[in-house]
């Protein structure tokens, strides 16, 4: 049963779908105002019984399942037929889509269009790399634009809604879902969040190509102990709204129109549950005006957690909380009315709880345009434009670790006549997508190996060894379905068998110019219910590399994966490391870019890189204690590993190099509270790139102690050798405020700051100011 929760829980699985295409006519912005807006929603709510309203706060599964029917014995669509319904999910054929509408707007008796709503994580047909490697790009327009276009492609295919971005900050790599967002601080991960919101839905809601984004998961799911997902959380609430809540700030100040509630509990109230989170900071500290939706069946789950009595209770403590829209567990349809009869709650409660979500229809244009157009779906998902695209996002987001003696790129003009292409992963195709990539319609996939082989042209042979198969020790619940069969484990092999694929890898690599070996994870391996203990290249691979390197052929080790691994070995013995996350489909092709130089690497690490498992959770914005920092002798605070992360947040090499010089602070004193920083950053090396120029502060003291470092502002500045760019930022009250656990709320503090810029969060270029009263 468990499995099987879990499993539906995730399943946004795709049913074949043709592409199609918004009409001309629709191409226009909804001319409605806000008041418009209301006004509509407003009467049409006057006509609708109590069912009907319950109805809409209601989101319906698109397939038969147990954790509904406990709750409503009826098929779905005859739910649908008798009240409408607010949304329905994990329906993604277009045909479908368009015949489930028809019935709710021809059968029902207000004719209110469904919402359609779908895990469109990072791309629809054209698959961009995953969340955490597009925050390594540090290129906000870039990752608006890649979701723009996944937007474009989804709600061209019907889906309207996507449950994305993901915001949750993670700081411990066990965790299987770091892979969904923008690793683990806070002012990058707010940065993400808003630039993501723009992309899904635009400056304001409501035009035809673009969709409703859903910030999730409401809040503190990335805090899970130990990294087990769904495990609870236990956050201080300075910790809160200083590193957890931020990015779902700047989504809600993007407009972002629904948030999703997480599973977890949250200091042992679960987030479904949760009325500080969901009324006390949503509604009236950030004045959020849409609609918060449940993560699958977890107003169900408030009883498992020992938080509702009975069901009846779960859905008077999810609906007094503040949660709109029950996801895919019927329990609102079943006793919100129930709870209305016994007056434990209102029709004026029930009121509020509806308006956003017609609101959001409206603005959506959803009643003027209800359908889609399956002719034209073909020529929005097949654009070469598209893949340009999600080729260059490969290039931004790839992270070079590691490049000794200037191994990468490589050059294919004079010394290599032979690559040797090894890996579990180097031919893998759907492992590049991750899990949800793979789930939605993606398009065709590029392999390394084939885009290595496109790269290497006629005059360098290209041979592949696949070495051993890899596969989760404990399966994944997604496997060996039909709803979820393109997430495969690779076959199991006998011990024999592994170890001959390794002989034969280690000879072709003999055999090679250079050998690149492409490890990791396949998409099982990260994502929801893909959390692990360790985070050891897995199955042999380890094995396989240090085998490989031995012949003293040049290694280069790209790896795929959804999460920094355990690479201490390599880190000291394989001369270039390619870090590429899940690329998406041109990952093939972006990876080969990179390899041979016809792009320049520039993306830098969002997440601290741990030397193993056991050093997590790591975040480079911790605190300053009295050991080791002011104590030479205290090297670590391990005893058998340095504390240190093996590379830092904000850490990525180039094929050229930058440095950062006159600092400028202005003034060094200020009572305005807002302060001017400039620094020059030159390329000086001999190929043009891109810096990620990156600014700290640190408060020295206060009514509170103050992480070592922040990250409080950057820009990726692209540069010809030899240039020099004057960089400016502004320090002003959103970044030199912090929640004080002492004042118990947001304060700016007279104190001396700290302030570095440079291209890690270990920049050495230092200045200082001072905030007066
Ligand atoms: C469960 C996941 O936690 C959530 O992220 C997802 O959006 C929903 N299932 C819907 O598929």
């Amino acid at each position: 049963m468990k499995i099987r929760i879990a499993l539906i829980t995730s399943i946004s699985l795709l049913i074949t779908c043709a592409a199609f295409f918004v009409p001309a006519n629709l191409a226009a912005q909804s001319p409605l105002t806000d008041s418009q807006i209301r006004d509509k929603a407003t009467n049409l709510l006057r006509q609708m019984t109590l069912e009907e309203k319950v109805a809409q706060l209601s989101q319906l599964p698109g397939m038969s399942l147990p954790e509904f029917k406990e709750n409503v014995t009826q098929p779905m669509e005859e739910v649908l037929k008798q009240h409408g319904a607010g949304s329905i999910l994990w329906v993604s054929d277009p045909k479908e889509i368009n015949r489930l509408q028809h019935v709710a707007v021809e059968q029902t008796r207000l004719h209110i269009p469904v919402l359609f709503g779908l895990d469109v994580i990072h791309g629809y047909h054209t698959i961009f790399p995953a969340p955490i490697a597009m925050a390594s790009s540090w290129d906000t327009k870039m990752v608006e634009a890649a979701q723009a276009t996944a937007a474009q492609e989804s709600r061209a295919a019907g889906i309207q809604w996507t449950f994305a971005p993901m915001v949750d900050i993670a700081r411990d790599a066990r965790w299987g879902r770091m892979v969904e967002g923008a690793g683990e601080d806070p002012y990058l991960g707010a940065a993400m969040a808003r630039a993501q919101v723009l992309g899904f839905q635009g400056k304001t809601l409501g035009a035809p190509d673009r969709v409703v984004a859903c910030a999730k998961h409401f809040a503190g799911y990335g805090a899970a102990d130990a990294g087990r997902d769904y495990d609870s959380s236990y956050i201080p609430e300075e910790q809160m709204w200083n590193t957890y809540l931020p990015p779902f700030k700047a989504a809600v100040d993007a407009g972002v129109g629904t948030l999703m509630s997480a599973y977890m509990d949250l200091n042992d109230v679960p987030a479904t549950g949760n009325r500080w989170l969901l009324h006390d900071v949503l509604r009236d500290a950030w004045n959020f005006q849409g609609f918060v939706v449940s993560d699958a069946f977890a107003v169900r789950s408030l009883r498992i957690h020992g938080y509702a009595r009975d069901p009846q209770d779960a859905a008077h403590k999810a609906f007094t909380a503040g949660l709109n829209m029950d996801m895919a567990s019927g329990t609102y349809l079943k006793y919100l009315p129930i709870e209305l009869q016994q007056n434990n709650i209102s029709m004026q409660q029930i009121d509020a709880a509806v308006l956003p979500i017609l609101e959001t229809k409206f603005r959506l244009g959803l009643f003027d345009h209800p359908y889609i157009d399956e002719s034209r779906i073909e020529p929005t998902l097949n654009g070469p434009a598209h893949r340009q695209q999600a080729r260059q996002a490969v290039q931004r987001s790839v992270v070079l670790l590691r490049n000794q003696a200037g191994l990468l790129p490589l050059n294919k003009t004079n010394t290599i006549h032979s690559i040797a292409v090894i890996g579990p992963l180097a031919d893998a195709h759907n492992d590049l997508l991750s899990m949800w990539g793979a789930l939605v319609k993606p398009g065709p996939t590029v392999s390394v190996l084939q885009g290595v082989k496109e790269k290497a042209g006629p005059t360098i042979h290209v041979e592949y060894a696949h070495g051993p198969n890899i596969r989760r020790t404990i399966p994944s619940p997604f496997e060996g379905i039909p709803m979820t069969a393109a997430l495969q484990e690779q076959p199991a092999q006998t011990e024999q068998e592994a170890q001959q694929s390794i002989q034969d890898a280690v000879a072709l690599a003999r055999q090679s110019d250079v050998a690149i070996l492409v490890l990791g994870e396949i998409d099982l391996m990260s994502g929801e219910y893909a959390s692990r203990s360790s985070l050891k290249l897995s199955n042999g691979q380890e094995e396989l590399l240090e085998a490989v390197s031995a012949t003293g052929k040049p290694v280069v080790l790209v790896l795929i994966n959804g999460r920094p691994l355990d690479i201490s070995w390599a880190s000291e013995h394989v001369p270039a490391i390619l870090e590429a996350w899940y690329p998406g489909n041109q990952g093939g092709n972006g990876i080969a870019d990179v390899l041979f130089g016809d792009a320049n690497p520039s993306a830098h690490l969002p997440v601290s890189w741990p030397r193993s498992a056991g050093g997590e959770p790591l975040y480079y914005n911790h605190n300053l204690t009295q050991n080791p920092e002011t104590n030479p002798d205290f090297k670590s605070r391990y005893w058998d590993n340095p504390n240190s992360p093996l590379y830092p947040f904000g850490y990525g090499l180039s094929y050229t190099s930058f440095s950062f010089d006159n600092l400028k602070v202005t003034p060094t004193v200020s009572t305005a509270g807002v302060i001017e920083v400039s620094a020059d950053v030159t390329n000086t090396g001999s190929r043009s790139g891109d810096a990620v120029v990156q600014l700290y502060i640190h408060q020295r003291a206060g009514s509170a102690s103050r992480p070592v470092r922040q990250l409080k502002g950057f820009e990726r500045v692209p540069l010809e050798p030899g240039a020099k760019r004057t960089i400016h930022f502004t320090l002003g009250k959103d970044e030199l405020q912090f929640w004080s656990p002492s004042e118990k709320k947001w304060v700016v503090e007279p104190e001396q700051f700290d302030v570095w810029v440079g291209g890690d969060s270990t920049a050495a270029l230092h200045g200082e100011f001072r905030l007066t009263q």
